[in-house]
């Protein structure tokens, strides 16, 4: 490896006093023009390209400026790219993982395997610099990845708890086969080791132990999960939550503060029920359910509202049902839910799952019941079913599991609301989900 630049290069010291006086200023133009001007006269030297990104990311920090972040990223990559010129290792260490970083928070998970390999190829005696790589694919939700590198640390690493977390979770991902991933999470969850104590990982490790029949041990899990709010409680596992909320399986309309527009919206339950099953009947309308959370049967849905959205060209087929949603926009307005048509057929079960926000609370409007004695919705551990021109109202963030045992559709409107409880200001800034 080369030597570091020798004392004699004072113009490079000078030009680097001077960028960084402008930070004091805070001025990013004048800032950028400081270290744009050190990195042209010093392009071949790589600690000018270093201090640049160093200084742009504070910046970038202080403004809350993903322009200039992009630029710090930029910086470290011109950096890293010097690779065998540098010799200091904890510089070089420590800026592919700055740099990491914040590709990940700006979302370009893509970018970072490059970054990734460059460490380990430097440092591969590290697993965890591995186990940086596969959290990346993790947050990309390229499981196929995932399960290859998780795979290949574990041939060298077999003990290594975040390699056995992130393979167990791509096994279930993948596969769906939730004895074979069941060790690699539990071994994981259970080590407590640094990588492997997130909400998330729980609630995977928890739906794997219930789609086994391991109802007890889940239940355990849980309690664990919640003894380290990761959880509300046991059987509320959202985790996209704002504190303070009333939190309940069940609501009356009166406790909502809803209660009339609700009632408006139910008369019309026939019209609503006309229009849904037209588009039901004419195929090709209802998308099945795509979270992986359908046990056994076929169960469908058709979007009206998403994140708050109008779906123009589903309302287009539903006229009569978006007309009466405009009027309620605590749920067609709703940023954290859905309005949907839910259609079941019979001999369906749906896992037990939470929805993932407390934000909201979730109307089912029925539209076709004709078997309530053979349906059953659990919501935490209380039990109810579907009766047409009904409605009912429960907290999908606590735990929820659903069963059509009959012959015959069960069709359904799905309306979100905001948690009655959030105020004006929280219902226009909380992000989408
Ligand atoms: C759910 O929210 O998971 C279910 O209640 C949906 C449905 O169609 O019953
Ligand atoms: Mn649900």
């Amino acid at each position: 490896k080369a030597e570091e630049k020798s004392g004699g290069d004072d113009l490079f010291e000078q030009e680097l006093r001077k960028a960084n006086a402008e930070m004091i200023n805070e001025n990013p133009a004048k800032v950028l023009g400081a270290f744009n001007k050190l990195t042209h006269t010093y392009a071949h030297e790589p600690l000018a390209h270093l201090k640049r990104a160093q200084a742009l990311e504070q910046l970038a920090e202080k403004q809350h400026s993903n322009r200039l972040l992009h630029e710090a990223i930029e910086s470290y990559k011109r950096y890293l790219a010097f690779d065998d010129l540098i010799a200091n290792e904890r510089e070089f260490r420590s800026a592919g993982e700055r740099c990491i970083e914040h590709l990940r928070f700006l979302g370009y998970l893509q970018q970072t395997v490059a970054i990734h390999e460059l460490l380990i190829e430097r440092y591969p005696a590290e697993s965890v610099l591995r186990n940086e790589l596969s959290l990346s694919y993790l947050m990309a939700n390229n499981y196929v990845k995932l399960q290859q590198v998780a795979a290949e640390t574990l041939q060298r690493w077999p003990k290594d708890a975040v390699s056995q977390l992130h393979f167990g979770l791509a096994i279930k991902q993948l596969s769906g086969d939730y004895a074979r991933a069941l060790p690699y999470l539990q071994y994981a969850i259970d080590s407590q080791e640094v990588g492997t104590q997130e909400p998330y990982f729980y609630v995977v490790l928890g739906e794997t132990l219930q789609r086994l029949g391991r109802n007890k041990d889940a239940l355990e899990l849980h309690q664990r999960g919640a003894d380290k709010q990761f959880f509300a409680s046991v059987y509320q596992r959202s985790l996209y939550n704002e504190p303070g909320l009333r939190a309940q399986p069940f609501w009356q309309p009166g406790e909502t503060g809803y209660a009339s527009q609700l009632k408006q919206l139910q008369q019309s339950w026939r019209v609503i029920r006309q229009e849904a099953l037209s588009l039901l009947n004419a195929r090709g309308n209802f998308q099945p359910e795509a979270e992986q959370l359908r046990h056994t049967g076929n169960w469908q849905q058709f979007e009206l509202f998403a994140q708050g959205k109008r779906q123009h060209s589903n309302c287009q087929r539903a006229p009569l049902t978006c007309a009466l949603l405009d009027k309620l926009p605590a749920s067609s307005g709703c940023l954290r839910g859905q309005v949907k048509f839910s259609a079941m057929q019979a001999q369906t079960h749906v896992w037990p799952h939470c929805g993932p926000t407390n934000c909201r609370l979730r109307a089912h409007l029925t539209l076709v019941a004709p078997e309530p004695q053979l349906t059953s919705l659990r919501v935490a551990e209380q039990q109810r079913t579907w009766r047409e021109g009904e409605l009912f109202i429960f907290d999908d963030s606590f735990e929820h599991e659903v069963w059509h045992n009959g012959t015959q559709l069960r069709l359904v409107l799905i309306l979100d609301l905001w948690h009655p409880d959030l105020s004006e200001v929280q219902r226009r800034s909380l992000s989408p989900i």
